[in-house]
Parts: C-alpha cells; sequence; structure tokens
C-alpha cells in the first residue's frame, strides 16, 4: 500500500478535472490523471507538481473503466478519493458557442441522439465509474466521492420566476443530465452511509474552460476550490449535500 493518499480524477487533462488533479498532488495525493486520450493525459501529468499519474479512461467505455479499476488494485491497491468530473455540454464539435449550447439543449429542439449521447458520460458514465472503483474506495480508511455538478442542475432554482438568466440555460441536455447527476449522488449517499464513504455533488461555477468555448465568469483555479475542499472532507464532513463555494444550493 502506498503512503501517500491516492486519488483518481475523470476528466483531468484539461480544465477544472486538472487543475483539481494539481491542487490534490499539492496536498500530497498521488493523482491519477484521468484521460481519454492518454497521451493529453501523460502531457497534463507533467505539468503537475508532485505525484502525477496518467491513466486512460473513457468512461463511456466500460473495458476501458476496468481496465483502469485494474490498474489503479495493482499498482496503488486503494482508492482515497474518486472525483467524477469529466462531463460535456453537448455532443457536436469543439467550439460550439454557449449560445447555441442553450439552443440546441432547449426541450422543444434538442436531439434525442444528443441527449443520450450526453448522459452517457454525465450519468452512466459516473454510475459505472463509480462501481467500479468501490471496491478500491473501500479499502481505504475514509473513501470520498466528489460529483462535479452544475448550478444549471437546480430544479429549485430553475423553476423560480425571478431566476430568468438560469431558467433561459434550463434545457433537456446538459442541465437535465446534471439534475440526473444529483439524484444519482443521493443514491450513493444513501447507499455508502454506512460504509463511511461520503459522496457529494460540487458546482463549480461559470468558468472558462474549453466546455464553454473559454466562456465564464471563474478561473480554472477559484472552479477547482468547492470539489477539492470536498475531496478532504473530515470523519465529520457531510454526505449526500450540493454546494458550491458560498455553501449548499437547492437541489
Ligand atoms: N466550465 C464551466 O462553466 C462548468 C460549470 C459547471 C460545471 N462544469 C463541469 O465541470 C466539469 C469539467 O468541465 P470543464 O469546464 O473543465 O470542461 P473541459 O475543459 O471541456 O473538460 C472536460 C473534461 O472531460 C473530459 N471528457 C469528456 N468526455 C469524456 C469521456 N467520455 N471520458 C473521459 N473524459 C471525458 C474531457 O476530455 P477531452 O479533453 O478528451 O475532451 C476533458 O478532460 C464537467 O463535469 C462540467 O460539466 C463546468
Amino acid at each position: 500500500m502506498p503512503d501517500n493518499l491516492v486519488a483518481l480524477v475523470t476528466g483531468a487533462n484539461q480544465g477544472i478535472g486538472l487543475q483539481i488533479a494539481k491542487d490534490l498532488a499539492a496536498y500530497g495525493f498521488t493523482v491519477l490523471v484521468g484521460a481519454r486520450h492518454l497521451q493529453n493525459g501523460e502531457k497534463a501529468a507533467q505539468s503537475i507538481d508532485g505525484d502525477g499519474r496518467a491513466i486512460q479512461l473513457d468512461v463511456t467505455d466500460q473495458a476501458s473503466i476496468d481496465s483502469a479499476a485494474d490498474r489503479v488494485r495493482d499498482e496503488l491497491g486503494r482508492l482515497d478519493v474518486l472525483v467524477n468530473n469529466a462531463g460535456i455540454a453537448h455532443a457536436g464539435k469543439r467550439g460550439r458557442s454557449l449560445a447555441e449550447i442553450i439552443r440546441t439543449g432547449r426541450a422543444s429542439v434538442a436531439s434525442l441522439d444528443e441527449v443520450r449521447a450526453v448522459f452517457e458520460t454525465n450519468v452512466f458514465g459516473v454510475i459505472a465509474v463509480t462501481q467500479a472503483m468501490l471496491p478500491l474506495l473501500r479499502k481505504a480508511p475514509a473513501g470520498r466521492i466528489v460529483n462535479v455538478s452544475s448550478g444549471r442542475a437546480s430544479l429549485t432554482l430553475a423553476s423560480d420566476p425571478s431566476e430568468s438568466r438560469r431558467r433561459e440555460m434550463f434545457g433537456v441536455t446538459y442541465s437535465s443530465s446534471k439534475a440526473a447527476l444529483n439524484a444519482i449522488t443521493v443514491a450513493f449517499a444513501l447507499d455508502l452511509e454506512a460504509s463511511g464513504i461520503k459522496v457529494n455533488a460540487a458546482a463549480p461555477g461559470f468558468t472558462v474552460t474549453a466546455m464553454n468555448d473559454f466562456e465564464g465568469r471563474h478561473t480554472v483555479e477559484e472552479a477547482a476550490r468547492e470539489p477539492v475542499r470536498l475531496a478532504l472532507l473530515g470523519p465529520d464532513g457531510p454526505t449526500g449535500t450540493f454546494s458550491d463555494e458560498s455553501g449548499p444550493i437547492p437541489w
């Protein structure tokens, strides 16, 4: 067994995931930098100050997930922290503008193929990766799972007539996938309560990354703070919550 705590961050070759990986490495973790294209993961791992190791992991490919779990077991023996960060806002070409993402996600026009593809990554991928990593999380003394959600998942805020911008952005593709992710967070938290493994959802805020075609209000450094805080929760920390840096977000 390694001396260091061990973390796996999915989709860590760029954006918020890479920053989460850097922050956890700075806290002394051995960080597995999940990337669907290994070369991108290797490049990202080299930019980490500390023990960052690239690992091939496509969250929509069960064979890839299983071999990642085998590698973690063989190389490190346990997993202390799993950050389910990998996500997509749409299934089209890179560089779709935010306005276009919102327009194509509207309930009345969204392509069902695109909805399925987004759920495959943002929802089913999280269930698959979490289930595959659970035996390793159970071997850790205090396993933690952080699901990177979005403020856009909040059904309560989207139902509030005073939240006009949120209502405009609430579509059937990305927002609903993150609402489903929140439901999954609660389901895992309940199922794992007796084990002491804590499962929480973090909203990073509107952040300048490739996902938004580099629009946003937050830097990746700011966006990583809440997921990292939840990854480091002590024994008295909560489980089954949804929060950003300012505190709880209504479901
Ligand atoms: N940016 C925001 O404003 C914002 C706001 C709220 C929540 N979030 C959430 O934050 C998380 C990170 O997003 P980001 O903003 O950092 O976007 P990003 O820069 O586009 O990063 C997304 C990451 O997910 C990876 N990914 C996509 N599909 C994957 C798959 N099937 N298997 C493994 N990895 C996959 C991408 O890999 P490739 O490089 O290979 O594409 C990339 O590393 C996402 O869950 C997103 O929904 C972002």
